[in-house]
């Protein structure tokens, strides 16, 4: 039954294709087309059988025989798979050290030793598989990944990711400037291995349904000369590549970022001078931008990777995300491994509330020029953290129509929930009075969402499906 070429999924489907907007469809039922990896169709309510339902759906009678009907449990939901818009693969070997420090002092103590032991290949073939791993069975369906300078490791993280299943972007990270000797490169070297790595990784899988994609990754612009941001510009315009950096995260790093380009404007401003900011950019923390910078990304028309673990973790600071969306800025989450401790985007939600909470409060409690924005400071619902997680992953991306929610004719990236999972921390129904009795369905399903948002970790993750297959199960 698993070759069959359609699955039709009976039971509860929760997504959100708009900021705020939950949408959930009880007694839901939506098939996949296995050969395409594609959503065929999404009913509520039906009366039909799963045979009748796909042949209404493909506009051919489709027999049961062709057909896995897989439903789900009353406590089991369907929804869209997580993405993480920013993460560092081999950064796990540090995972939940030296969050007492700041950015720079935690880079130089910690990162850049770690990361340059990645020059050993078999290391990268040992470590990245449990890596990856680990990051699925977090509902992770669509991450952005750093590697490292080492264009071999980078292609075995690559592959790693393949073999796996999961969606990606991979980048090799770039730095030729203000590193230490143990963990830099030439300039030529870094253009010409980007360039390298760019090849095989699209090399590697010619097919439509490419799940690796490779990533223009200079690493930021205190550890890259003009030279060779110029190189990358070129190299993400040639190829039509995405692009992630990081962007304004901490004082003393947007300090030492104007010193190396005295004559750049803003720091933002260099990226956007060397073609490495544009509508296929992904800028991770942009904490601290100012108006103009705010300004440069909307008209840019990049995407913010918001990581409040990380901004927390490394005393960074917090990010405005809320200006951001109503500028029209398209804002998702990231985990920021190891400036974050965590791999967990249910943990990216929740410290997004958090970190949006704290600087209403800080708005609030500091008062002269810093007055509470009424409207604009409005805390960040379970629903909205929801979307930042998955539709606006997605824009984040740039496969906002592809993926993001459960909706005919995208890829089927996809999570089952169990909030009844063996351990699960998330109590019964039956334990949750504001659920068991609440007023209608929809205000249950709400406030479960809430606690699915809140309490939730990887035991409730119950299956992985990435482009229709199935990755993970427990
Ligand atoms: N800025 C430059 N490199 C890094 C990194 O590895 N992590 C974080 N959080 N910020 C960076
Ligand atoms: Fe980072």
């Amino acid at each position: 039954m698993a070759s069959a070429k359609y699955a039709v999924f009976l039971g509860c489907i929760v997504d959100t294709p708009v900021m705020g907007q939950l949408r959930v469809r009880t007694n839901g039922a939506l098939g996949v087309d296995r050969s395409t990896g594609r959503i065929i169709g999404v009913a509520e309510q039906t009366e039909l059988s799963s045979a009748e339902l796909v042949s209404s759906w493909v506009g051919q009678i489709v027999h049961s025989e062709a057909i896995e009907s897989i439903s789900l449990t009353a406590d089991q939901f369907l929804m869209p798979g997580l993405i993480d818009t920013h993460t560092h693969a081999p950064q796990f070997a540090f995972l939940g050290i030296g969050h007492d420090l700041p950015l720079m002092d935690w880079l130089n103590k910690y990162t850049f030793k770690h990361e340059s032991e990645f020059k050993d290949a078999d290391l990268a073939r040992r470590f990245y598989k449990d890596v990856i791993a680990r990051i699925v069975r977090n509902g992770v369906t669509f991450a952005a990944y750093y590697g490292t300078i080492h264009l071999e490791s980078n292609r075995v993280l690559a592959q790693t990711i393949r073999q796996i299943g999961q969606r990606a972007y991979v980048g090799k990270v770039c730095m030729d400037a203000n590193s230490p000797a143990y963990y830099s490169e030439s300039t030529e070297d870094s253009l010409r291995d980007t360039e390298e790595f760019i090849r095989q990784v699209i090399g590697d899988d010619e097919t439509q349904q490419r799940l690796v994609t490779p990533i223009v990754t200079p690493r930021f612009v205190p550890t890259c000369s003009h030279e060779c941001l110029e190189g990358l510009g070129a190299l993400a315009e040639k190829y039509q590549l995405p692009i992630q950096s990081h962007l304004c995260e901490n004082p003393s790093e947007i300090e030492f970022a104007k010193s190396c380009f005295p004559d750049s404007p803003s720091y933002a401003h260099i990226y956007h001078k060397y073609g490495l900011l544009n509508s296929r950019t992904i800028m991770a923390h942009c904490v601290h931008l100012s108006d103009s910078e705010i300004a440069l990304m909307r008209e840019s028309k990049a995407s913010v990777s918001h990581c409040p673990n990380s901004n927390f973790s490394l005393g960074s600071g917090i990010a405005d995300i809320r200006r951001f969306i109503d500028e029209g800025i398209p804002v998702g989450l990231g985990t920021d491994v190891g400036g974050g401790y965590t791999p967990s985007i249910l943990d990216a939600m929740r410290m997004a509330a958090a970190a949006n909470r704290a600087l209403i409060a800080f708005r609030r409690d500091s008062g002269g020029d810093q007055p509470a924005r009424s409207s604009k400071d409005k805390p960040l619902e379970a629903a909205e953290a929801l979307f930042l997680a998955t539709q606006g992953g997605a824009r984040v991306m740039g496969m906002d129509e592809q993926l993001g929610s459960l909706d005919t004719n995208k890829l089927f990236d996809a999570i089952v929930v169990d909030m009844n999972a063996p351990n699960s921390p998330v109590p019964s129904v039956d334990a949750t009075p504001a659920v068991r009795d609440a007023d209608s369905p929809d205000e249950a399903w709400r406030l479960r969402l809430e606690q699915f948002v809140f309490l939730a970790d990887d035991r409730n993750i119950s299956r992985v499906y990435v482009g229709g297959k199935l990755i993970h199960s427990v």
